[in-house]
């Protein structure tokens, strides 16, 4: 119930209106039972919001689209490894002292350590936004070798040299997946509503890879589809949904995350329910 005690953690980022966000906390928070409520804002103006969450006393924050990459020069510390990747997607009130977070990259090592070890492997990672930088970083620091490729040449280059990465370069090098032991797409190619498109022609996929595509929208993508079709460990998008909230929610309430509990309104709401023609990225 809804009371004077009550913290509230929030969404900020435009458009807000049909993330899932929301969804996933709360659902947490009916779990555990504890007095937290999760709402989202539409924000234009991120420095006042920031402000806002300072005056009003709210205990977290996610952070989205547009601004991930502002926020930051308005809160009092970052963690480094946000720093490094030079974007949050999350900010915690510890008594009006404001620090950000990625949970990103930790979101996605999760979803792909359920199914393949990383130390000394051989990863292909499609991509060279805020995505790809985030889960390069994560990689890196588990010790894999990664190669970023992406369309535009150049930003796969200067990710590359941003994380140190082993290679980089063009789609002409999507070859480099013949002695990769697993593949990334971090771009938003398949997402609904070109959901009849891969980055990846089907043949390139063979049956030592383990195939993880960021887009979640849908459940299984083309590239999913094919890869296990090809006899390829899959990973599925809407796992690092899942578990970059779930570093969130253990940050706002310093309570292991509910899992079970986050993740059947996740895959109910992904699944029926909502018209998937709404879902964004995030
Ligand atoms: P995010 O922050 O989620 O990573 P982004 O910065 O917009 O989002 O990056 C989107 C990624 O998808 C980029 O790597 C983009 O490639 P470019 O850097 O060449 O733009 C990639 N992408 C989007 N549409 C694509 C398409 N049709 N084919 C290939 N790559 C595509």
């Amino acid at each position: 119930m809804i009371n004077a005690d009550t913290k509230i953690c929030c969404l900020i980022g435009d458009p807000v209106e049909h993330s899932l966000s929301p969804l996933i906390h709360n659902a947490g928070y009916q779990a555990l039972g504890i007095n937290y409520a999760y709402v989202s804002f539409r924000v234009s103006d991120i420095k006042r919001a920031i402000e806002g969450i300072r005056g009003l006393g709210i205990r977290g924050a996610s952070v989205t689209i547009p601004h991930k990459i502002k926020a930051l020069k308005y809160l009092d510390k970052i963690d480094p490894p946000a720093e490094k990747i030079g974007a949050i997607n999350t900010i915690v009130n510890d008594d009006g002292v404001l620090t950000g977070y990625n949970t990103d990259g930790d979101g996605a090592l999760q979803a792909l350590e359920e199914v393949a070890t990383l130390k000394g492997k051989k990863v292909v990672l499609i991509g060279g936004g805020g995505a790809a930088l985030a889960i390069a970083c994560g990689l890196k620091a588990k010790g894999v070798k990664v190669v970023v490729l992406n369309r535009t040449e150049e930003k796969a280059g200067k990710l590359a040299e941003k994380v140190n990465a082993e290679g980089s370069g063009g789609l002409n090098k999507l070859s480099e997946i013949s002695s990769a032991d697993i593949l990334i797409n971090a771009t938003s190619v398949g997402m609904w509503p070109k959901t009849g498109q891969s980055i990846i022609p089907k043949d390139l996929l063979h049956n030592r890879l383990t195939v993880f595509d960021i887009v979640y929208n849908p459940r299984e993508t083309r590239l999913l589809a094919e890869a296990r079709e090809r006899g390829c460990a899959i990973v599925y998008g809407y796992k690092m949904l899942l578990y970059q909230a779930a570093g969130q929610f253990e940050l706002f309430t310093g309570l292991k995350a509910p899992l079970p509990a986050m993740e059947s309104a996740l895959t109910q709401a992904l699944e029926g329910g909502r018209d998937a023609a709404h879902f964004d990225r995030r």
